[in-house]
C-alpha cells in the first residue's frame, strides 16, 4: 500500500512554531516514527508553501497511490481550487489537523477539503497523521 502524505503551509516549521498549539515535535523526527510503526506502508510526503505546488502534488500522486492524508493547513479555509484538485483526483484523501480547528477562531471553521475529503481527523496531535493511516488499513 502507498500513502502519500501532503503538508501545506508553515507546517515546514513544526517543532518551532507555536509549540503550545503544535507540539515540540518536528515533522521530520515523527515521519520515521510513523514510518517505523507501518512498515508495510510505502510513505511519501511532500510540503509546500505555495497553493500551486500542493495543487500539482495532489495531481501527481492522486492517480496512483492509494491513499492520500492531506493537511492543507490555512489553505483549508480559503482554496477552492485544492478542494476542486480532490474532487478532480483518483485517490480517496483524509483530511487531517494537528489542532482542534472547531476549539479555535472562527475563520478555521470552514474547510473547502471536507466535503471533498472521504473523511476528516482532527484535534489529536500528530496523532491524527497516525489516526489517518489506520483509517486506511
Ligand atoms: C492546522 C490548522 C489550520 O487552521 C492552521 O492554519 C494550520 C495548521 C492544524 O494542523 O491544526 O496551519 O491545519
Amino acid at each position: 500500500m502507498k500513502i502519500s502524505i501532503i503538508n501545506g503551509p508553515n507546517l515546514n516549521l513544526l517543532g518551532q512554531r507555536e509549540p503550545g498549539i503544535y507540539g515540540n515535535q518536528t515533522f521530520d523526527a515523527f515521519f520515521l516514527e510513523l514510518q517505523a510503526k507501518f512498515p508495510q506502508i510505502t510513505f511519501d510526503y511532500f510540503q509546500s508553501n505555495i497553493e500551486g505546488e500542493l495543487i500539482d502534488r495532489l495531481q501527481q500522486v492522486g492517480f496512483s497511490s492509494d491513499g492520500i492524508i492531506l493537511n492543507a493547513a490555512a489553505y483549508t479555509h480559503t482554496s477552492v481550487g485544492m478542494g476542486d484538485a480532490i474532487k478532480a483526483i483518483d485517490t480517496p484523501v483524509i483530511e487531517v489537523h494537528i489542532s482542534n480547528t472547531f476549539a479555535r477562531e472562527d475563520f478555521r471553521h470552514t474547510s473547502y477539503i471536507t466535503p471533498n475529503a472521504k473523511g476528516l481527523i482532527l484535534g489529536f496531535g500528530m496523532d491524527s497523521y497516525r489516526l489517518a493511516v489506520q483509517s486506511f488499513l
